[in-house]
C-alpha cells in the first residue's frame, strides 16, 4: 500500500514538470557583477535573494514573455519599455484588451533601492509586487497558477528554472526570478554621473552645471525631496502638482485625509524619456512641471511646505531643464543586457 502511494506521488510530480529527455540541469550560482562607480551605493539586497546570472537570465525571459498574460498579448515589458526608461508614454497605462489602467506606469530603473512599491508605497517587497500586474484585470488578468500550467512543458523555461533555482517553474521561481532581473536595472552612467562619480569635470556643460546648482539650492529645494543617488529618498509627500485628487494616493491605504495627494517621490533619472509625468500622467513636458513648481504648486492643504513660489527667470528654467536632461543614461537605455 505504502509503495503504491509513493509511486502515485512520484508519477504526479513527474507529470507536472517538464519531461526532460535527460536529467534536468543542476543549479548554478554565478554571482552577478553590479559594476558600480565609487560613491554609488550598493542596492540593499536581502541575503536570501542573491542575484545570480542564472536567475537574471530567467527573470529577463519572463519579463518579456507575453504568455504571462491571460490572452498572451502583453508582457511586463509592454508597459515598462527600455527605450522609454522602463516606463511608457501613455498617461494611464493600457493593459489587456486595451483596458485602461489606474495610474501612469512608473520607471523600473533603480527599483532595487526602493523600500516600498507602487506610487503610494502600498506594497513592501519586489517579490510580492509581481502578483499585482499578473492578477490585475486591467493589466495581465491572469494568475501564477495559470502561468505555471502554461509553461510546464516549455523546455527552455524549465531548463533556466532548474539552472537558477534547482526546480521547475513555480510561484517562488517566478517572483524571485523577476525580482532578480529588476534588481539589475541600475542606471548610473548619465552625463551627471560621469561628472559626479567618474570624475569627468567636462561632462556637464556650463548651463547644466548652473541647473545642478539651482536644483540642489535651498532656494529651489528640489534636492530636499529628489536627493541622494537615485534623486529620491522615497518619501511619500504632496508636491502641490494638483488642486484636487481623484486618486487619493497614500490616503487610499491610511484613510487619513491629511494623506490625500501624497505619492512616493519618483526618481528623476532618465526623466526626459518617461513623459508624461506624475501619478496620473497629466503633465506632458518638463516645461509644464517646472512651471507648476515655479508657481509654488496649487496650494492643496496637504502640500509640502518645501513647495514655494520660485520666481525663476527664463534662463534659470532652461538651465534646470538642461540639468534634468543630463540625467539620461544612454548606455543603460541601449544596453542589450536589458533588452528583449
Ligand atoms: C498594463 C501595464 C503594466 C504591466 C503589464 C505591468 N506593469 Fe508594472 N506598473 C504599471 C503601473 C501603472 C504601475 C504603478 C501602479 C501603482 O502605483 O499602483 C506599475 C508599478 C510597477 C512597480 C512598482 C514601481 C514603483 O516605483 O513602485 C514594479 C516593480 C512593476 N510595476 C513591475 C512590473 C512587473 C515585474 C510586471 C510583469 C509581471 C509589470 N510591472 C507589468 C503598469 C504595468
Ligand atoms: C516636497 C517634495 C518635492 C519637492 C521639493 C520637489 N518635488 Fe518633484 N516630485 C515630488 C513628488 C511627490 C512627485 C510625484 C507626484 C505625483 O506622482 O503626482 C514629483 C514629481 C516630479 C517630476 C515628475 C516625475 C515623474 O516621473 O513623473 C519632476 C520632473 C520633478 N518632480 C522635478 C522637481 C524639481 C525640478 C523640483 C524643484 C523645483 C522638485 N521636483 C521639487 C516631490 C517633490
Amino acid at each position: 500500500m505504502k509503495s503504491k502511494t509513493l509511486f502515485i506521488l512520484c508519477w504526479c510530480s513527474f507529470i507536472i514538470s517538464c519531461d526532460f529527455d535527460e536529467a534536468p540541469p543542476t543549479m548554478t550560482e554565478t554571482p552577478y557583477e553590479f559594476n558600480l562607480p565609487a560613491g554609488v551605493p550598493f542596492p540593499p539586497i536581502p541575503s536570501d535573494r542573491a542575484v545570480t546570472l542564472e536567475r537574471v537570465a530567467l527573470g529577463k525571459q519572463l519579463f518579456y514573455d507575453k504568455r504571462l498574460s491571460r490572452n498572451e498579448t502583453i508582457s511586463c515589458g509592454s508597459c515598462h519599455l527600455q527605450s522609454e526608461g522602463f516606463a511608457d508614454h501613455h498617461p494611464i497605462s493600457i493593459g489587456i484588451d486595451n483596458r485602461i489602467g489606474f495610474r501612469n506606469s512608473p520607471t523600473l530603473i533603480n527599483v532595487a533601492y526602493h523600500p516600498y512599491f507602487f506610487r503610494e508605497g502600498g506594497n513592501n517587497s519586489l517579490e510580492s509586487q509581481v502578483f499585482g500586474p499578473i492578477e490585475d484585470h486591467r493589466e495581465m488578468d491572469f494568475s501564477t497558477i495559470g502561468i505555471i500550467e502554461r509553461l510546464k512543458d516549455d523546455e527552455n523555461i524549465q531548463t533556466l528554472s532548474h539552472q537558477a533555482f534547482g526546480k521547475s517553474l513555480d510561484n517562488f521561481v517566478i517572483v524571485r526570478a523577476l525580482s532578480a532581473f529588476e534588481r539589475t536595472l541600475i542606471s548610473a552612467n548619465s552625463k551627471y554621473d560621469r561628472f559626479k562619480y567618474w570624475g569627468e569635470n567636462e561632462a556637464l556643460t556650463i548651463s547644466e552645471q548652473r541647473g545642478m546648482s539651482l536644483f540642489f539650492s535651498t532656494r529651489l529645494n528640489c534636492g530636499s525631496c529628489h536627493g541622494g543617488f537615485d534623486f529620491s529618498e522615497y518619501a511619500i509627500v504632496n508636491n502641490g502638482a494638483f488642486a484636487s485628487f481623484d486618486d487619493h494616493g497614500l490616503a487610499r491605504i491610511t484613510a487619513d485625509s491629511s494623506d490625500i495627494g501624497k505619492f512616493k517621490v519618483p526618481t528623476l533619472r532618465n526623466i526626459e524619456l518617461t513623459a508624461p509625468y506624475m501619478h496620473n500622467g497629466t503633465y506632458n513636458s518638463l516645461e509644464e512641471v517646472i512651471e507648476r513648481y515655479n508657481q509654488g504648486g496649487f496650494g492643496h492643504p496637504n502640500q509640502s511646505s518645501l513647495i514655494q513660489s520660485l520666481q525663476l527667470s527664463e534662463q534659470e528654467k532652461s538651465d534646470l531643464i538642461a540639468f534634468l536632461k543630463s540625467l539620461t543614461d544612454w548606455d543603460f537605455i541601449n544596453n542589450s543586457e536589458f533588452s528583449e
